[in-house]
């Protein structure tokens, strides 16, 4: 099965029905800066506001780093996921690095999230859309706003958006400079992306023909989906599936950076938000009269929401009223991260809300932001038991209420990271600091992400 078809064929002309009453015209979005009179949480104690002011005026003047038209297309490619026709498999790190190291790790992830989406898509027989959590995470909501690092109290790291991870007080100080480095790797990651992608298409043609000349190789033109038909997704080669291409997702947490890359779309008049193509808030950021729901109202990009186990009914009916308030399949994504063992209490209830207010969303489990713990020496890390018992939880719930389970979210790393325990990991607490590397929370390393990979095509399978 191809995502390629956006639009469903048209019928054959139908006798003329009595004339409806026209539909009241669609609310328009908010503008997009009525966030900056809300309560906005998370936000850098920046201690330089006209240095703000002046990235903020160089966003503004920035090439977009992605396309409406691609951010269409990744709409397009969830209402498929949807309406049970395609699995969305994100993943990449928790926190990207600036600089040269976001930029070598990109290989491998691709790498890495392709072999997992061609791992589903075959076991399954069923489309994986592919999304990483790439170009662009690079800003980190944090629980307090101190640590302590071997014994010294710091202002805690809150992504290389912000500030260097370094442990000393000087490099934690928040300097604005840093979102124009964050969106000069991001660019840079995008157009690695891009040449992988064509890469992997021109192998998947070589298999095909054995003929690349008639391969449509273009400069980059900002819109990926008009060279690469199948970008950001796995689809059939030979009667095998294969992958190419990723689509791009990041927390959208600092507004400063992310309102400067907001652009208006000629076309249609509305506002998108190309700094991405997928921007998620997370727990910490989506009270429903908050800024970060306010800025993601405004944009017509296909959004995400984490939604964790303290969360109401009530609140995540209003929340998804606010972020889709046309009830447009596609637009909203609910990424759920309960812990293994709030799942298949907090879930039912909850989803069983959305669907009763009409909503057609994208559920997605993320295992592991539910399931963190700390080590006695200070290492945090995640055990594959717990990840892999959410993802079962996840899919018992959908599949017991008669929903699809629409995909899972992991952070991942391209390499053998020693950050997660168990299976293909560390047997022990002693074995993480051998190649825990993140700048964050743990990753899966290669191999456990395709045991996760494994486990998801199982359970898909098993209906
Ligand atoms: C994250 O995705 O890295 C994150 C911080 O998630 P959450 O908002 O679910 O805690
Ligand atoms: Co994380």
């Amino acid at each position: 099965m191809s995502l390629r078809i956006a639009h469903p064929t048209p019928a054959p002309p139908a006798p003329a029905p009595p004339a409806p009453a026209p539909p009241a015209p669609a609310a328009p979005p908010p503008p997009v800066t009525e966030w900056r009179n809300l309560p906005a949480e998370q936000q850098p104690p920046w201690p330089d506001l006209d240095a703000v002011v002046q990235v903020q005026d160089q966003l503004a003047l920035a090439s977009a780093l992605t396309s409406p038209a691609d951010v269409r297309r990744l709409g397009s490619a969830l209402v498929h996921v949807g309406a049970a026709r395609a699995f969305l498999l994100q993943a990449g790190d928790c926190a990207e690095p600036v600089g040269a190291a976001g930029l070598t790790a990109v290989r491998g992830k691709h790498r890495v999230i392709g072999e997992m989406a061609e791992l589903i898509s075959s076991h399954c027989d069923l489309p994986t859309v592919t999304v990483g959590r790439i170009a662009g995470q690079h800003a980190k909501p944090r629980s307090q706003s101190e640590e302590t690092v071997d014994g010294q109290v710091l202002p805690v790291y809150r992504g290389d958006m912000v500030n260097a991870h370094t442990p000393e007080a000087a490099a934690r100080v928040p300097d604005p400079w840093r979102m124009l480095t964050a969106y000069t790797t991001a660019r840079a990651v995008l157009n690695e992306l891009h040449l992988l992608a064509h890469e992997r298409a021109s192998a998947l043609h070589r298999w095909h023909t054995a003929d690349v000349r008639d391969l449509p190789l273009r400069a980059w033109d900002g819109s990926l989906r008009s060279v690469l038909p199948d970008y950001g997704q796995t689809s059939r080669h030979d009667g095998g599936w294969r992958h190419t291409g990723l689509w791009t997702s990041h927390e959208a947490l600092v507004l400063d950076y992310e309102q400067g890359l907001v652009r208006r779309d000629a076309h249609t008049g509305e506002h998108y938000l190309l700094s991405t193509h997928l921007p998620w808030i997370g727990e910490r950021t989506r009270r429903a009269d908050g800024a970060h729901v306010a800025f993601l109202t405004a944009v017509a990009n296909p959004v995400a929401c984490k939604v964790g186990p303290r969360t109401s009914p009530e609140a995540l009916t209003q929340l998804c009223a606010r972020l889709d308030p046309h009830r447009r399949p596609g637009r909203l994504t609910l990424i759920g991260r309960f812990g293994a063992g709030q799942v298949r209490e907090s879930l039912p209830v909850l989803s069983e809300a959305v669907r009763a207010a009409g909503h057609e969303v994208v559920w997605a489990c993320d295992p592991m932001h539910g399931n963190t713990v700390t080590t006695a020496d200070g290492f945090k890390t995640r055990h594959m038991s717990a990840v892999l018992d959410e993802i079962t939880g996840f899919f018992e719930v959908m599949y017991g209420s008669g929903q699809w389970p629409g995909g899972v979210h992991l952070e991942i790393a391209g390499d053998h990271v020693t950050e997660c325990l168990d299976a293909d990991g560390p047997r022990n607490e002693a074995g993480l600091g051998r190649a825990y590397r993140t700048l964050c929370d743990p990753r899966l390393n290669d191999r456990q992400a395709l045991l996760a990979a494994q486990t998801v095509s199982e359970l898909i399978v098993k209906g």
